[in-house]
């Protein structure tokens, strides 16, 4: 251990997952993540029942992370722990365990913005995978948000667009529950479109202007399509599931690649990075792949488990904003709405 090293405990618990991280300096030492299972009964998540299990999951997830880094609590120098945005109660959680542990600690708190921390997972350190040069577009997809934005540097970011009703991983996870696919759907939806054909169906692309995204009306043309078909003929979801599926899914990429051009066309930048459970998805990699070589862009996808919910996120803004001085003050407040 170098005397200069920063130990940093990383809290996040904005959704359904309790997450706890160690890192030292920009390298992940544990990751803990404890999803909560309960929510899939109920096809989404119930904020009632993810605020109870992040209190029972809090206290052992915090103790595995610190176990599996090999570390002892006196070594942290700092706790970061979301503070928005998110459901309000999970975040009190996290909140208020960040802020007992740093005070009965006496060392500093981080507050962190967990769509920052999105995107900051690209810095990372990570050997397999090279971090995005200022100034990038960093596009977030994942059951609770869509956004691009444009990263002028770690703390100077700007929101080009952003979802005006669902985000693409609900357009995704509802799409399913349409055709009667368990929560969450996406991947179940991402695994039968890799067997259909995408011009199978032609569903239509919302008319939103500029760079924010809509995907709720493609939800409903969804379902009135297949309340018809069904009427007509009632085998017909399972007769044509793949097909469906690969025709939603490409319905649903056409949407975001047609705004990460133009956001590429009007800011002139062909960095992207991607990130958010959605990254996952497999089409969405295909033609990131394809742009990159038709296009010449540079995409970077981090790791799967620092693209979902996870506190090593949290931890690497928690690093940078220790580099810079900014610490929370003792008496800071969760925050559900959280726009940076
Ligand atoms: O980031 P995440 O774990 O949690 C938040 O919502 O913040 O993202 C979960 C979302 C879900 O909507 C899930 O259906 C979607 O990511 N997802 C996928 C895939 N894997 C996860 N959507 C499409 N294709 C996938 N392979
Ligand atoms: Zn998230």
């Amino acid at each position: 251990m170098k005397s200069k090293d920063i130990y940093i405990l990383a809290i996040e618990s904005s959704c359904d997952d309790t997450s706890a991280a160690i890192l030292c300096n920009d390298r992940v030492l544990s990751n803990v993540v404890a999803t909560q299972e309960i929510h899939k009964q109920y096809g989404g998540v119930v904020p009632e029942l993810a605020s109870r299990a992040h209190q029972q999951n809090i206290v052992p997830v915090v103790h595995q992370a610190l176990a599996k880094a090999n570390i002892d609590k006196k070594q942290l120098s700092a706790i970061a722990f979301t503070r928005g945005p998110g459901l309000l109660g999970s975040l009190l959680v996290g909140t208020s365990f960040a802020k007992s542990l740093a005070q009965g600690l006496d060392i500093p708190l981080i507050e962190v913005n967990h769509m920052q921390a999105h995107i900051l997972a690209h810095f990372i350190d990570d050997e397999k995978q090279s971090k995005p040069e200022f100034p990038f577009l960093a596009l977030t997809i994942s059951g609770g948000h869509t956004q691009i934005v444009l990263v002028k540097d770690y703390f100077d970011m700007e929101v080009l667009g952003e979802t005006l009703d669902d985000a693409v991983g609900e357009a995704f996870d509802k799409s399913a529950k349409i055709l009667g696919l368990p929560y969450p759907g996406g991947p179940l939806v991402d695994k039968c479109a890799r067997l259909g054909k995408a011009d199978a169906f032609t569903f239509p692309k919302p008319k939103v202007e500029g760079l924010n995204f809509s995907f709720s009306g493609l939800k409903t043309s969804i379902l009135y399509f297949i309340q018809k078909q069904t009427k007509a003929d009632p085998k017909f979801i399972e007769t044509h599931l793949n097909d469906i599926c690969a025709s939603i899914q490409y319905t649903i990429l056409e949407i975001l690649m047609d705004k990460i051009k133009l956001a590429s066309e009007q800011t002139g930048i062909t960095r992207l990075a991607i990130g958010g459970g959605v990254a996952a998805n497999s089409g969405i990699r295909a033609r990131l792949q394809k742009a990159q070589k038709e296009w010449g862009w540079q995409t970077y996808i981090p790791k799967f488990e620092f693209c979902t919910d996870n506190a090593a996120m949290i931890g690497i803004v928690g690093y940078h904003k220790f580099l810079a001085n900014t610490f929370a003050k003792t008496n800071i407040a969760a925050k559900a709405r959280y726009k940076y």
